[in-house]
């Protein structure tokens, strides 16, 4: 799988007749709400663990010094807490773009607070990808995260605004939670 998917992405679904689909976020996607929506849920995923094990050379680090971004890894125990819109489908044209590096859109069941469930769709990075940098300890990844910048801003700010948001979402996630630490241990920033 090339690292750019966009063309990829757009032969995947046909959206002739639909007027609107859920997309479920679980990274950049819950604080860097730059397209228009019509109706925004907490919402989580059966199945799924978020994990910083996808490489950014084009938003979060460069070529020479790729950052790390999340993905979303197979396991049949975990939940994963995001947000869900309800967009309309001229939004992918946007976002196959913006996510263009190694995600491609995949059909997913949500589940709101309410209990209720939806279908809709979400970008994962799979291991197939030329950018997938794989499982390593989480010290490892803080320190690579603390060093990669890139043209969409410093990678650590991209952990720190998705560990403040989790927080916000009531998500424990353990894996985001402990690089942070180890992040802000490492820089010495407040906790
Ligand atoms: C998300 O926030 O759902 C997301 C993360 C990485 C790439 C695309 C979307």
């Amino acid at each position: 799988m090339p690292a750019n998917t966009i063309e990829h992405n757009r032969s995947r679904f046909n959206f002739d007749g639909i007027e609107a689909i859920w997309l479920f976020g679980y990274g950049s996607l819950i604080y860097k709400v730059d397209f228009p929506f019509l109706e925004q849920r907490p919402a989580a995923i059966r199945g799924w663990a978020r994990r910083f094990w996808q490489g950014s050379h084009d938003h979060r680090g460069t070529p020479e010094a790729p950052g790390r971004v999340v993905t979303l890894i197979e396991q049949p125990d975990a939940v994963c807490k995001g947000v869900a819109y309800r967009v309309s489908p001229n939004v992918f044209e946007y976002l196959d773009v913006r996510e263009k590096n190694g995600y491609l859109r995949f059909s997913t069941t949500m589940t709101f607070d309410d209990g209720s469930h939806a279908e809709g769709l979400v970008y994962i990075a799979t291991e197939d990808n030329e950018a997938f940098l794989g499982e390593a300890p989480e010290a490892d990844i803080a320190r690579q995260i603390a060093l990669a910048t890139g043209p969409s801003g410093p990678n650590s700010e991209y952990l720190l605004r998705l560990a403040d948001s989790l927080r916000q979402l009531g998500d424990d996630c353990s894996h985001t939670f402990a690089i942070e630490a180890c992040l802000r241990a490492e820089e010495r920033l407040p906790r």
